[in-house]
């Protein structure tokens, strides 16, 4: 077996010098050269889109791509998914351990405290029209908690960060189910702490003045795996967004908020949105190899939703757990036979066997199974994002409190290529052709 370098060298075909950069390793995955002097060289490097390019240090999670394999904090969040609930996860990405009994009681008990919302922010609701959608609210309610909480936003100092962790992992599933709430036109649903994280978002979606809801415990579980599976996935779009955000020294509301924005897109948080359209738009077994075609055609910008990731090269471990969830969501409500399940169910196996998606590694994602399972549960096409992001704020959050923590860390301004026009003149209007 082959020794780990611990040196590169870059050689140039003009003769130029040599550069030797050395090579860091860290717990587990490809090694990295290590580039940040490259610039007293007049040369930087190029990776449009971060194909190769690790922008930080990070020791919260890790994910094999060609296995399969997501670890948060070491742990195989199978693992997690089977045996914690939301609030366990969340304290394992803040804090790097599993906490014991007592640590978990003093945390949900510090969550709780905070899950109500200032009222004056239910005036910020107000503003949007009524059918805006649930993440342009999300993102300028989370985004205006900047100017209710700067008694705690002094992000060098790790006592404010974790109050404002707590806040935003507290307030995240008031503001995204009154978004709900404010769309259909019925009174905001106030917290109650006395039921966990999962069961409080149901009531606060589901529940009314005049009607007591009781969360459905399948169900409920079945939710709180949704949020699990999608607390934290290394430097993904949104979370990059967070840290680089975050770097500047703006406060964590701003950060977060923009995280959201970066999240609603359908390369991203927004493809669970997007699938449950394509299976509906589909309608139908038949249709499946017109879609695939479409998929296929370079001509053609469709996708097929749910499918692919940029570092996943076999099954989304995620996938295969959300498939699961959905066989016993849709047992538990008699929905066996739930003809949008069965399409997907066909669409993943002839996608599977095809060349196309074979040759180019490109396996079902998360939001394949995600979205089916939502809709079964009542939840509408328009809050599947909205629920990514109340679960992705836990790792937000973990990141954002790494990335300052982090002594090394920079404000992020990454470099260019240049292919504009070099300096000329000004032409006065006059003599413009
Ligand atoms: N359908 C058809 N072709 C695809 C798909 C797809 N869903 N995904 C990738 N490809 C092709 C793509 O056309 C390209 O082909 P070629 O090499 O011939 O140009 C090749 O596969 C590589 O694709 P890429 O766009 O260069 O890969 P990427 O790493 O930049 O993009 C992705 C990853 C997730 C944005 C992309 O696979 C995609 O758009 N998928 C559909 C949207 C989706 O399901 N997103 C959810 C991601 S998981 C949840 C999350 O973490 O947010």
């Amino acid at each position: 077996m082959s020794t780990k370098p611990t040196k590169a060298t870059i050689t140039f075909d003009n003769g130029a010098k040599p550069i030797e950069l050395p090579v860091l390793s860290g717990t587990a995955g490809n090694d990295v050269i290590d580039i940040r002097t490259l610039g007293k060289h007049d040369v930087y490097t190029y990776d449009p889109g971060f194909m190769a390019t690790a922008a930080c240090q990070s020791n919260i999670t890790y994910i094999d791509g060609e296995k399969g394999l997501l670890l948060h904090r070491g742990y195989p969040i199978e693992q997690l998914a089977e045996h914690c609930d939301f609030l366990e996860v969340s304290y394992l990405l803040m804090y790097g351990e599993l906490p014991n009994a007592t640590q978990k009681a003093e945390f949900t008990s510090r969550i709780t405290g905070h899950t109500m919302l200032h009222d004056q922010l239910s005036n910020i609701f107000r503003g949007f029209r009524r059918d805006a959608h649930p993440m342009a609210v999300m993102i300028g309610v989370v985004g205006s908690m900047s100017a209710f909480y700067f008694d705690s936003m002094d992000v060098y100092n790790p006592e404010h960060r974790e109050t404002s962790a707590f806040r935003l992992l507290a307030k995240m599933p008031t503001i995204a189910a009154w978004s709900y709430k404010y769309n259909l036109g019925h009174p905001f649903m106030h917290p109650k702490n006395k039921l966990n994280y999962a069961e409080n978002f149901m009531h606060m979606m589901f529940a009314t003045p005049c009607e007591e809801y009781t969360p459905n415990p399948i169900l409920a579980r079945a939710f709180e795996k949704i949020l699990i599976l999608h607390a934290d996935h290394e430097q993904n779009a949104s979370t990059s967004t967070v840290r680089l955000v975050g770097s500047s020294g703006a406060n964590p509301f701003a950060s977060i908020s923009a995280g959201i924005a970066s999240l609603w897109g359908p390369a991203h948080g927004g493809a669970n949105e997007a699938t449950l359209k394509m299976l509906e738009e589909m309608g139908d077994v038949s249709r499946i190899d017109q879609f695939i075609k479409r998929a296929k055609d370079k001509t053609d910008s469709f996708r097929l939703m749910g499918f692919g990731h940029r570092v996943y090269r076999s099954m989304d471990p995620r996938a295969s757990i959300m498939q699961k969830t959905c066989y016993e969501v849709l047992n538990e409500l008699g929905l066996h036979d739930d003809p949008i399940f069965k399409l997907a169910m066909q669409l993943e196996k002839i996608a599977l066997e095809d060349d196309y998606f074979v040759s180019k590694k490109l396996y079902p994602n998360v939001d394949f199974y995600s979205g089916i399972v939502m809709r079964a549960m009542g939840i509408p096409n328009s809050m599947f994002t909205a629920i990514f992001a109340l679960a992705r704020t836990a790792g937000w959050i973990a990141q954002w409190s790494e990335m300052n923590a982090d002594p090394e860390h920079k404000i992020g301004r990454p470099r260019q290529l240049y292919t504009g026009e070099a300096r000329r003149e000004f032409v006065p209007i006059g003599k413009r052709t």
